[in-house]
């Protein structure tokens, strides 16, 4: 397979993963860089071996196949339409969009230039995603009957040295973590066919508690706390919370519950973790031997859009998941808002499994 030579708009705090995580993989070279603060751009190439550019520079450049959107989520949906029209395929951080129309208009920009989009997050590739997708395919707990998927917390103000935007519209807990859940589960178990959600902005304002902003007050515009029901294409039905209003729990981030037993399924925004099984009417969980690697990152999914380009098979993170998991997202928030179910229009097929086998940096064709 060739190298493809990739490009990152956004040299922010997410960044250095992906140099990190692409540099395993031989089918990926980052090579350029690109930020709205100049200064910011030249001393990530500096301190990575790149070439500083403006985003339209690094757009222009013609040996650049692939374009990281590395930018906050108010200027996704932009940035990737901007990649698009310059010719080259896109690669977002999650969400793909801050709604459906706006997540719409970048496909259709991408199916128009018969270009590859492709959207965090990639973490379903790890070992633990992997492993527990090995387990449902090959029926160790049987049809999957039910699942749970919890990320609780009280917010990132005690810690993010810029909390307030968590707080804006384009962040709470269900647009900002949702994907690593949601991506889990339709990676899982499917597409998802309509939803229910309750929710509620339990404080008017936050506290900020970090160093930087300490006792700064922090204004509230999103659902705080989103409870939600999802069913499946296949029937099968998940209880999702995300809540930035609970000060500590005992639940565990997914599990699936199927017709023969239960797996629990690691942290989804993590590329490794434990998977363990128990097969109906036994009281012993198993640990599953992890059946992929644990030693990737953020840049998997790119390597992988790259190897799909290149042998025309679908690529795994795609811009399709992405936007099916936003029509989820935004329809959580229309029931709750409505009081009844929204049918979700969007659907797909599974992503592809990824084969066993492969070594470390190796994709399959
Ligand atoms: N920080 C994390 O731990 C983390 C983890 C996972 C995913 N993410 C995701 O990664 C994305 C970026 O997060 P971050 O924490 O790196 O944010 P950040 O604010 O640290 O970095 C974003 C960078 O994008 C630049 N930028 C913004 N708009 C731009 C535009 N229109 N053109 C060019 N550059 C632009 C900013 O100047 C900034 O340098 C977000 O979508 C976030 O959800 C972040």
């Amino acid at each position: 397979m060739d190298t493809l030579k990739v490009g990152i708009i956004g040299t922010g705090n997410i960044a250095p993963a992906y140099i990190r995580g692409c540099a395993p993989f031989g089918v990926i070279e980052v090579v350029a860089c690109a930020d709205l603060l100049v200064a910011r751009a030249q001393a990530f190439a500096a301190e990575h071996g790149l070439t500083a550019h403006s985003v339209d520079d690094l757009l222009a450049r013609a040996d650049i196949d692939i374009v990281l959107n590395l930018t906050i989520p108010a200027a996704h949906a932009e940035v990737s339409t901007q990649i698009l029209a310059a010719g080259k395929h896109a690669y977002s951080e999650k969400p793909l969009a801050l709604n459906r129309a706006d997540g719409e208009r970048v496909m259709q920009a991408a199916a128009a230039a018969g270009l590859r989009m492709g959207c965090a997050p990639d973490t379903f590739l790890g070992g633990g995603g992997q492993t527990a997708r090995k387990a449902i395919d090959d029926g160790i707990i049987g049809a999957p009957v039910a699942a749970t998927a919890f990320f609780l917390s009280h917010g990132p103000e005690s810690w993010h040295p810029n909390a307030g935007f968590y707080y804006l519209k384009g962040g709470g807990p269900l647009f900002d973590m949702g994907p690593y859940y949601l991506t889990t589960l339709v990676n899982l178990m499917g597409p998802v066919a309509r939803v229910a959600g309750s929710a509620r902005r339990s404080f008017p304002e936050r506290i900020a508690t970090s160093e930087a902003l300490m006792g700064q007050r922090l204004p509230v515009e999103v659902n705080t706390h989103i409870a939600g029901a999802l069913e499946f294409e296949s029937g099968a039905i998940a209880t999702v919370i995300t809540s930035f209003d609970i000060w500590g729990h005992h639940l565990p981030w997914i599990e699936v519950h199927g017709e023969a037993g239960s797996l629990t399924v690691p942290d989804p925004n993590r590329f490794d973790g434990a998977v363990t099984a128990l097969a109906g009417g036994s009281r012993d969980w198993q640990n599953l031997p992890l059946t992929h690697s644990i030693n990737i990152g953020r840049g998997a999914g790119v390597a992988d859009m790259a190897a799909a380009i290149q042998s025309g098979r679908r690529h795994r993170a795609s811009g399709e998941l992405a936007f099916h998991v936003l029509d989820i997202m935004q329809a959580l928030e229309e029931s709750a808002a409505a009081g009844q179910h929204i049918t979700i229009e969007s659907t797909l097929e599974q992503p592809l499994a990824l084969p066993t086998g492969l070594a470390d940096g190796e994709l399959d064709a």
